[in-house]
């Protein structure tokens, strides 16, 4: 069975003999090749360079033959167009230059047109795409919710205060502001699936700040748009986000990406039988030796009683993780035979 096989498999629920690997953040700095290549340049420079693109994307597929491949960008790029001074620094993170402070930029607030803005992104998809038949490329865009916190905080929010603070004082104005992030969103993914990729996933990094009664209130009506416009399968990862389980099942995505505040079986004991679970193996493992990766790894893995399920970390993985581990955690995985 190829990976694409394997993936389609685990989508309708057939039986199959063990899980599909990837993981969040495969192409990255703990790579000696991504280091190497990054070398003088700016994630802007490199996004922006199909060839660059999609060899850093390939990089991962190359050395630990994972299943899927997820392109090189990030959720981040519709605010290259918007002109917002937008600067990912190494080792600090994103910066906007011109976050948005009064409610009425809102209504001026520029819309990319996703062809037209991001024919990298296309290019670097048909690209990985050709090269690679047999595996899964997964294409992604951020939540409404995630964008929306970088656009008024203009960094990576601790707590998503000045987010919240936006959204009380001008509820007309952040309800307006989530539904036109959902447009930039819904074409982003269109794109990306035009091009070629086979599944979308959604990371709403900050959700975990919200309360359920928030999410639904905010976040889940641009959501639930988003994804019914969708027709390749769709993950939602919300990270910190087990309270909100109950309310993202509503949302309608053929899967979650489970981070590490709730085990696996009891997620799965929310989302019932028909969805698809994805996680969720802590990523400081990585960072320990291949006997505590295979050990974590084995815990996670005996849980799983339902072909509904594609491994990965609960989170990014770490600049610092060790390639040893990684290497053993791939190993472990491809390795596994379920016993149902
Ligand atoms: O998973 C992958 O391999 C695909 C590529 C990908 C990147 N970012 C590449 C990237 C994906 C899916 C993302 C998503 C992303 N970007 C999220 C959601 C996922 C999450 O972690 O919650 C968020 C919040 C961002 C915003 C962002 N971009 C941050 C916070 C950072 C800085 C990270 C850091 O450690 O400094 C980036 C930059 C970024 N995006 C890098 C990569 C590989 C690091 C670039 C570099 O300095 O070399």
């Amino acid at each position: 069975m190829t990976s694409r096989e394997l993936f389609i498999s685990v989508f309708k629920g057939k039986d199959i003999e063990r899980p599909p690997i990837w993981f969040m953040r495969q192409a990255g700095r703990y790579l000696p090749e991504y280091m190497a290549l990054r070398k003088g340049k700016t994630f802007e420079q490199m996004v922006m360079n199909p060839e660059l693109a999609v060899e850093i994307t390939l990089q991962p597929i190359i050395r630990f033959d994972l299943d899927a491949a997820i392109i090189f960008s990030d959720i981040l790029i519709p605010f290259y167009s918007m002109k917002r001074g937008l600067e990912i620094k190494s080792g600090i993170g994103p910066i906007l230059q011109y976050p948005i402070v009064h409610p009425e930029e809102v209504d001026d607030l520029y819309l990319p047109i996703s062809g037209k803005n991001f024919p990298y992104l296309i290019e670097s998809i048909k690209m990985v795409r050709e090269k690679i038949p047999d595996k899964w490329l997964i294409g992604f865009a951020g939540s409404p919710f995630t964008l929306a916190s970088y656009l008024i905080e203009g960094k990576s929010t601790r707590n998503a205060l000045a987010t919240k603070v936006f959204a009380y004082r001008y509820p007309d104005a952040f309800a307006k502001l989530l539904d036109k992030l959902a447009s930039i969103v819904t074409s982003q993914l269109l794109i990306q699936i035009n091009a070629g990729v086979d599944m979308i996933q959604i990371f709403d990094s900050w959700a975990g700040f919200l309360s359920p009664s928030q999410y639904s209130e905010w976040v889940l009506p641009p959501l639930t748009k988003i994804l019914k416009k969708i027709d390749v399968p769709k993950i939602i990862y919300a990270r910190g986000s087990s309270h909100l389980l109950p309310v993202l099942k509503k949302c309608n995505a053929d899967g979650y990406g489970i981070d590490g505040t709730i085990s696996l079986q009891d997620a799965r004991a929310i989302v019932g039988d028909g969805k698809l679970l994805q996680g969720n193996l802590d990523p400081a493992l990585l960072q320990t030796s291949p006997s505590l990766v295979r050990a974590g790894l084995t815990k996670i893995l005996a849980q799983v009683q339902n072909p509904r399920y594609i491994f990965n970390l609960s989170q990014g993985i770490d600049r610092n993780s060790s390639i040893e581990c990684v290497t053993e955690m791939v190993n472990a995985v491809k390795g596994w035979r379920y016993s149902f």
